[in-house]
């Protein structure tokens, strides 16, 4: 029997701008996952990498007067950089835009080939520019309150929905010019063919209740599904039909497949279609259909294993606001960083994440409170004052833990506890069961007050005790935390000898480190600044 990999992705990043604070949450979300299985001996991949093709990569290449692709290597480098810095342990990050992604999708495309309809479709074209344009770059008047310059699906005055038909005189927000018709072939993959595929997949599939309900919703409704794109495009050409691209939807998660197989250096499929790989795709609530309904059943038709499981976030919104740069609320994972440790936001969202699909808000106060109060208040701090008194009455010397100790027994089933929330997606549930657990540990030596004991020799040796079984009980915390606070996890363990049990054994511990400074007001005032200036 052989043992299971589990391969967790999470969504490919869009190659048109910087990593932001959203994006993060996700990667956190699921670096969280990936180093808590790794740290329970399970085999892991954890892989993403940057969606590199599409309309707004063509055109935000054009803004900036580069080649597409000279743009996607600029952002590539800048979203590693972002990645290696929030600690994010991606065994392999690639782009789309590869040789590897590009020969999945042509083995994918002819076997999908035969589930596809080719039908003539008439869309806007921008005369000037000499492109199609997709919707989203079309502007025009309410039909119903005449309000100006509205999207072609609904309006922002009035709140009305409506068809892009609809708009009145509706122009290219390219060129500002109104667009003319025009007709081309495009192949659509006939998805209610695959209706009960569909429907099976998403009743075996793991994933949050009202994510399934929202998917099972949609299969009364199932359209055929445009993978074509006219030039000019930036994705790949599809080889019988030339001036003709895969729609960028399409590529994207076969570049999960095409990325696993450059990490493997191999077929791909040995990793993904074997029976002992456990496939989990973190994504946010907004592309639940492409990774629901498509995806699936693209698998399906190319007789592809399908995934696991689908893990479902809702959306970083900064003070109860929609992350937006006109709000002064979009804020940067670099110019985060710029501020603020990264292990500060990882411990926040970690703090917040649970299996539900609901929008994260992050309160500039509440998170001031959460780092200074709970992390360095009460975690950071109950390992700071019992190995200052370690170090200074007792020459950091570090007794034995008294396995018998009821505060250590009570704290061996916290962590089979803490462990299934961590491993169930209810990371909010862990870390209150830590908090619990070190309120438990900081009353215990309060009571105890070993800096009192020490001051009389008959109580000296009790002191040595209390502080060394606090400490035992704080490495043991922080072991929980690893996979919220690697860094300092690993400043931690630098200076500790651990058995192979993962215990601290009888040792005399030097150079105990600064773990964590607390935030100041100025850190977050910095950031505030430089997000809204
Ligand atoms: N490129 C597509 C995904 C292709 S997957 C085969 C895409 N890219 S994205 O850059 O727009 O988003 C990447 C991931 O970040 C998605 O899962 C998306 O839901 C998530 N988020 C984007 N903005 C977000 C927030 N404001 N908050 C939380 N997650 C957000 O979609
Ligand atoms: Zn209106």
């Amino acid at each position: 029997m052989s043992r299971k990999t589990h391969l967790i992705t999470t969504a490919l990043f869009y190659a048109n701008g910087p990593l932001h604070l959203g994006h993060m949450l996700e990667m956190i979300q699921a670096d969280i996952h990936a180093r808590n299985l790794r740290r329970l001996g399970h085999r892991v991949i954890f892989i993403s990498g940057d969606d590199q093709h599409g309309t707004p990569i063509m055109l935000q290449a054009e803004k900036q007067k580069m080649t597409p692709r000279a743009m996607i290597d600029v952002i590539y480098q800048l979203h590693r950089a972002d990645i290696q810095d929030f600690h994010i342990s991606y065994d392999h990050y690639l782009g789309t835009d590869h040789e590897s992604t590009r020969s999945v999708l042509s083995v994918i495309y002819e076997k999908i080939k035969p589930l596809c309809i080719q039908k003539d479709i008439q869309q806007a074209y921008d005369d000037q520019k000499q492109m199609f344009l997709p919707d989203r770059y079309l502007k025009g008047k309410c039909p119903k309150c005449k309000a100006p310059d509205q999207y072609g699906d609904n309006c922002e005055a009035c709140g009305c929905t409506y068809t892009i038909n609809d708009l009145i005189e509706p122009y290219s927000i390219l060129t500002k010019q109104p667009p003319s018709q025009r007709s081309s072939k495009h192949l659509f993959f006939d998805l209610a063919k695959l209706k009960d595929v569909i429907n099976s997949w998403q009743s075996q599939a793991k994933m949050p209740p009202n994510v399934k309900n929202k998917l099972k919703e949609w299969l009364d409704d199932l359209q055929p599904w445009d993978i074509t794109r006219d030039g000019p495009y930036f994705g790949f050409e599809i080889p019988d039909r030339p001036g003709q691209y895969f729609y960028v939807w399409l590529d994207a998660p076969i570049g999960y497949i095409g990325i696993l197989g450059d990490y493997l250096k191999s077929d791909p499929f040995l990793i993904w279609d074997h029976e002992n790989t456990h496939i989990t795709h973190f994504i946010g609530k907004d592309i639940i259909n492409f990774h629901g309904l498509f995806w699936p059943a693209v698998l399906h038709a190319a007789g592809i294993r399908q995934p696991d499981a689908l893990n479902v976030h809702g959306f970083v919104k900064i003070d109860g606001q929609k992350m937006s740069k006109s709000r002064g609320t979009f804020i940067t994972a670099r110019q985060f960083l710029d501020q603020i440790p990264a292990e500060y936001l990882r411990y926040y969202f970690a703090s917040k994440l649970t299996d539900a699909t609901e929008d994260i808000d992050l309160s500039l106060a509440d998170f001031k409170n959460k780092v200074n109060g709970e992390l360095i208040g009460k975690i950071i701090n109950l390992g700071n004052r019992l190995m200052g008194i370690l170090t200074k009455h007792f020459d950091g010397q570090l007794l034995e833990v008294d396995r018998q100790d009821p505060l250590w027994v009570s704290g061996e089933s916290r962590q089979v506890i803490i462990q299934e929330y961590w491993l169930s997606g209810n990371y909010q549930a862990a870390m209150r069961e830590i908090i619990a657990w070190v309120n438990e540990a900081n009353q215990y030596v309060d009571q105890m007050a070993p800096w009192k004991l020490i001051k009389d020799q008959l109580s000296i040796g009790l002191a040595h005790q209390v502080c060394s079984l606090g400490f035992h009980i704080f490495f043991k915390v922080m072991n929980q935390l690893s996979a919220v606070l690697p860094n300092t996890y690993q400043k931690l363990t630098a200076v500790l000898i651990i058995d192979n049990q993962g215990l601290l054994g009888a040792q005399t511990v030097r150079n105990y480190p600064r773990l964590l400074e607390r935030l100041t007001d100025q850190q977050v005032d910095a950031l505030v600044n430089e997000v809204t200036n």
